[in-house]
């Protein structure tokens, strides 16, 4: 799907007449390739507990250019705000503030992360105060950023280190171009669990990983992405689908499976197939999903139950198939695909932002029955994504929808399978019961 006046204004006139207009301008976002730097300049750590020094350290192991001190006039690739040890809000100052003089140093496509802890886990009303103040200071500089530079921030609970293997893990997700269309998000870090990869370009070596839904679309590129990551694939869509599910299954040199996921054998058919054809299983993504919309006044039955039983009620009875096999228990992976309509609503949406506000209810739920064999599940909520489901709406919100979102673009498929595919990894097995938008800082409703 193109966006036609992101490439109009990217270059030449078309640049220079949007920026007299004050027209938006966005910014082609840095993509993770394979092989591609973690970050396009040095980084600058701001800070100056033992957390951050280690942070520092971590950074110079990976071989980054690290700065504990801003150079004048020296473009960065990223800063990191490291906040481990903020007691009151009066310790935000020194670092956040030394961080805000390099901000206009940032080059393209920088990185701002902030490292803190969960405000739930404070032992003071002030500690409190401080940690959850991160939280506003963090969205709001996510939209004061420019030229698709992006501030997320990482969540520790109290007794977890700075360095703890998947706050790294987070780290390299959001410092990385696999992050692009992630802003003003967070997320949280809950246990020591995880492990970085001994290869970065290939996180998912040796995983049977299921994708749902994955003969066009974002599922396609879930299943592409996983794929390029290591991963063996089995594609799953309707059988209607059969076609487009067996190109994207050869390409990807997996298999495909069709069936109707809301078939009650469904969890049976997908462990079977996995197991009988490649083995094991390591990872399900939920990404299947449909719209029928209608203002709740005008809505008949079938809609309404159509769309719970694909968008949640599918995945409540495959997962919980999931969770009694003896085949889904070294350390399994579940990432379900929710949506901002299920965190903020949206008009005509009533059936579909029930399923969706369902999955992240679900995913929260199904954490703690992960946790015995240290399993995660997660759920990713995108906003505006370019696909064949959006180029059908009409024009005018379409293009509305684009750029009310602070990197003024739509997202792409491949912005939401490399969210997936990190949740996935096991660089992420501290990271568990979350919802990660990947929708550029929409900026309507919650
Ligand atoms: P899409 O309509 O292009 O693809 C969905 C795929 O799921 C299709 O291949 C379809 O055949 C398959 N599918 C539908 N019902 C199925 C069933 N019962 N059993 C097996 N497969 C089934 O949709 P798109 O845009 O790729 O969306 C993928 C997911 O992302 C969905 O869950 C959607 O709700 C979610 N999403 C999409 C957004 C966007 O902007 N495109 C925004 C937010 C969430």
């Amino acid at each position: 799907m193109t966006d036609k006046y992101t490439q109009l204004v990217s270059h030449g006139l078309g640049r220079d007449v949007a920026k007299r207009l004050g027209l938006p301008q966005p910014v082609e976002l840095r993509r993770y390739q394979p092989g591609s730097p973690l970050v396009t300049g040095p980084v600058l750590v701001t800070g100056d507990s033992p957390g951050a020094d280690d942070i520092a350290t971590t950074l110079l192991g990976w071989g980054l250019d690290v700065r504990r001190n801003a150079l004048p006039k020296e473009k960065l690739g990223a800063i990191i705000v490291v906040l481990d040890a903020v007691q009151h809000p009066g310790d935000l100052a020194k670092p956040v503030l030394t961080a805000g003089t390099s901000l206009r140093d940032l080059g393209t496509n920088a990185r701002v992360v902030t490292i803190s802890r969960t405000s739930q886990s404070a032992q003071t009303p002030a500690g409190a105060a401080a940690r959850q103040g991160i939280d506003g200071l963090v969205r709001s500089l996510a939209k004061e950023l420019r030229a698709g530079s992006t501030a997320n921030g990482i969540l520790l609970d109290d007794d977890l280190a700075t360095t703890s293997p998947s706050a790294l893990g987070a780290l390299r997700f959001f410092l990385s171009g696999r992050s692009a269309y992630v802003d003003g998000q967070f997320l949280t870090v809950s246990s020591t669990l995880g492990t970085l990869p001994s290869d970065p370009d290939k996180p998912l070596a040796g995983k049977v990983a299921v994708v749902t839904g994955a003969a066009r679309g974002i599922g396609a590129a879930i299943a592409r992405t996983l794929h390029r990551d290591g991963a063996t694939i089995v594609a799953v869509d309707i059988p209607a689908a059969g076609d487009h599910l067996a190109a994207v299954a050869n390409e990807v040199r997996g298999t495909a499976l069709q069936f109707d996921i809301s078939r009650d054998d469904a969890g049976h058919r997908i462990i079977e197939h996995a197991v009988e054809r490649h083995g094991r299983l390591d990872i399900v993504v939920h990404n299947a999903g449909i719209t029928r919309d209608r203002l709740l006044a005008n809505m008949d039955e079938s809609r309404w139950q159509s769309v719970i039983a694909v968008n949640i009620a599918a995945q409540l009875s495959i997962n919980e198939v999931l969770l009694t096999s003896e085949h889904f228990k070294d350390a399994p992976r579940i990432v379900s695909v929710a949506s901002t309509s299920g965190i903020a609503g949206n008009r005509g949406q009533t059936n579909y932002g029930a399923s969706k506000g369902g999955v992240i209810g679900m995913v929260r739920s199904t954490a703690l029955l992960m946790e015995p064999f240290n399993g995660t599940i997660n759920a990713v909520a995108p906003g505006f994504i370019e696909t064949e489901m959006t180029a059908r709406m009409p024009f005018a919100i379409r293009e509305a929808a684009r750029r009310l979102n602070s990197l003024k673009q739509g997202g792409q498929p491949r912005d939401v399978a490399e969210t997936i595919s990190f949740l996935a990894s096991d660089a992420a097995g501290g990271i568990s019961g979350q919802v990660l938008r990947v929708c550029g800082q929409q900026l309507v409703g919650a």
